[in-house]
């Protein structure tokens, strides 16, 4: 019998400086809430350059990492957790493909963005990655951003 599906897939979803500066946060979080995704987790963060070094260790001998390092230290980050079947896979398809010139029109960097090193945002690429980038990133866990409904409803 097949397993069953996982509903509680998450993805580590954030904004970056351009996507703070432009005002898009609301439009990013309203997009995947709409899908389905159940937003877990969000705070603004100014990571340091060490942070964004071990966030962005992949690409550490990429020429253009010099340059997204000091980009995604222009401003605030707006860091995500959300939660869903397939977050991680449909996660990146909502934002599109990483160069936004090739990203379909309606994806959030295919509607919102032209130059890769401007793109709006960052999403996790696999289930892996999603659990390092939301330990590194939600070092204090997401536990409690978990309001109980009860607490909502009764005093
Ligand atoms: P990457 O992990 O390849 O893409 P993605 O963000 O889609 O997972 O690259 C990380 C970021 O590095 C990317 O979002 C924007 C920046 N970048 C450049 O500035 N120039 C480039 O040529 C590439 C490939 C990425």
């Amino acid at each position: 019998m097949a397993p069953p599906p996982n509903i509680h897939e998450r993805t580590y979803i954030m904004a970056k400086p351009d996507g703070v500066d432009r005002g898009l946060i609301g439009e990013i979080i309203t997009r995947f809430e709409k899908r389905g995704f159940k937003l877990i987790a969000a705070k603004l963060a100014l990571p340091t350059k060490q942070h964004l070094e071990d966030h962005y260790g992949d690409l550490k001998d990429k020429p253009f990492f010099p340059g997204l390092i000091t980009y995604m230290q222009s401003g605030p980050v707006f860091c995500m957790v959300f939660e869903g079947l397939d977050a991680v896979k449909t996660g990146r398809a909502m934002l599109g493909a990483t160069n936004p010139l090739t990203s379909q029109p309606g994806t959030i960097r295919g509607d919102y963005a032209l130059a890769v090193g401007r793109n709006i945002c960052h999403g996790s690429d696999s289930v892996e990655n999603a659990e390092k980038e939301i330990k590194l990133w939600f070092p204090e866990g997401t536990l409690q951003y978990q309001l109980s409904q009860a607490s909502m409803i009764y005093e």
